[in-house]
């Protein structure tokens, strides 16, 4: 199922990346970087094939990034790119200042996993950082949708052709509440009336 929605999800950020990857001048890509305040060490999980994500736009002199995606390597980057898994990152525990998740949670096929293991890397008393993409089951599809997008494939057990599972507002919390991140700070952005963008900083519960 997730090998199938990679695919579906490589033809979209080649077809379209403005729509489907944090690429170009784009107000919630900024948004989510003035949210995040960067600055350290920041490791982005699922960080995409694009060159230097939008939502890198603000931070301090001092931050380095460090993304890792299935997709990495496959193009040139402009920071350093790991070609991993997030439910298996390949670092050494509490080594980064800051971890993000930037509209990645749902394509995961344990989420779960991915935050428990973004704890595990983060130093202690850092926060991660989440943005989830909040879309309403009765969303209207759209008028038209293009050639590309009719040849993709559903795999079964998919939510659609490019989500694992997608997650409402009361799921993330349930999730983040079960690998025991607190919320500090949480932003909202009405997109329309179907769908949202939610930012969440967060803590590990019990750090100094
Ligand atoms: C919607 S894109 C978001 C990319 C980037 N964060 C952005 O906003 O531009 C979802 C990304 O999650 C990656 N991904 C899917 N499954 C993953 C996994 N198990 N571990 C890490 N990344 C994964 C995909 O390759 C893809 O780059």
């Amino acid at each position: 199922m997730w090998e199938q929605l990679q695919a579906n999800g490589e033809v979209s950020y080649e077809e379209e990346p403005e729509s489907n990857l944090g690429v170009g001048e784009r107000a919630d890509c900024l948004a989510f970087s003035r949210f995040c305040r960067f600055d350290g060490l920041v490791l982005d999980v699922g960080c995409g094939p694009q060159a230097w994500p939008a939502y890198y736009a603000v931070h301090t002199p001092e931050t380095r990034f460090v993304g890792v995606d299935p997709l990495a390597g496959d193009r040139a980057a402009d920071y350093v790119q790991v070609r991993a898994l997030a439910e298996y990152l390949p670092f050494g525990d509490g080594r980064f200042d800051q971890v993000v998740f930037a509209t990645t949670l749902d394509h995961f096929v344990d989420p779960e996993r991915a935050l428990t293991e973004g704890i595990r890397v983060l130093r202690p008393g850092d926060a991660v950082s989440v943005w989830i993409g909040e879309k309403q089951p009765d969303t209207p599809p759209p008028a038209e949708s293009s050639d590309w997008y009719e040849g993709l494939v559903k795999p079964e057990g998919a939510e659609d052709v490019f989500h694992v599972k997608r997650l409402d507002l009361s799921e993330v919390e349930s999730l983040l509440s079960a690998v025991g991140l607190e919320v500090l700070e949480r932003e909202s952005h009405r997109i329309d009336d179907f769908r949202a963008n939610h930012f969440f900083r967060l803590a590990a519960r019990g750090g100094p």
